[in-house]
């Protein structure tokens, strides 16, 4: 055996060349770090440079229920996902996620959307209202809920906040309507309980308290 592994010059460890081993690994962490700062910063300044074709701001502000809201969203993101998972609205119910039981209706600058089949990114300079932004600041019930509470319209209510969002968005352009007229007005929201006649009785209840107090 050699007393003495034989090592290159640039990292020989030879007292006599004023450097210990320590002081070797020192050096080697401190490039590898260096150079690792030099690739993260250089992926950074690459993507604030060149945004991808198509990128769209991530980090937005949207105005729920009177509050700005920041939120981190996905160009793909709709609103039924941002308001129930990064909002914590979870007032606003996902049935369908396609359009068709209206369980995610909200608010959009006073008009009904089904809020699974909107893009976040869509909504931003423009008013959502969901279910929690309707009663008064304190607490006492919309009108319109108020008259869920009185009839006690729904059954296990999954779909009641969207059948409320639907119904206060449709006195806004028919205050006094008649009970067909309502119905016709919210058939884009279904209940799986099928209870309609109550949730209809109910909701006339709530457009009668919302004239009262107008
Ligand atoms: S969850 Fe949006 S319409 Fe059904
Ligand atoms: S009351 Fe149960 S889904 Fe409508």
């Amino acid at each position: 055996m050699p007393d003495k592994i034989n090592v290159p010059d640039e990292i020989s460890m030879d007292k006599p060349r004023g450097a210990s081993r320590r002081d070797l690994i020192k050096g080697v962490i401190a490039a590898g770090a260096v150079s690792s700062t030099a690739y993260l910063f250089r992926t950074t300044l690459v993507r604030a440079q060149q945004p991808a074709a198509g990128a769209v701001e991530r980090l937005v502000t949207l105005t729920v229920n009177g509050q700005q809201r920041r939120v981190d969203v996905m160009k793909q993101e709709t609103l039924a996902t941002t308001l129930r998972y990064k909002l914590g609205l979870t007032g606003t119910k996902l049935g369908c996620d396609r359009s068709e039981c209206g369980a995610c209706t909200v608010l959009i600058d006073d008009v009904p959307h089904y809020s699974c089949s909107v893009l976040t990114h869509t909504a931003r300079d423009k008013q959502i209202v969901t279910i929690e932004g309707l009663a008064a600041a304190d607490g006492k019930l919309h009108p319109v809920q108020q008259g869920v509470v009185d009839e006690q319209g729904f059954q296990c209510a999954f779909c009641m906040s969207g059948f409320i969002m639907a119904t206060v968005g449709f006195l806004k352009v028919n205050p006094n309507p008649t009970r067909s007229e309502l119905a016709h007005g919210i058939s884009g929201n279904l209940c799986r309980c099928q209870d309609y006649d109550k949730i209809l009785t109910a909701l006339m209840q709530g457009a009668e308290n919302l004239r009262k107090e107008s």
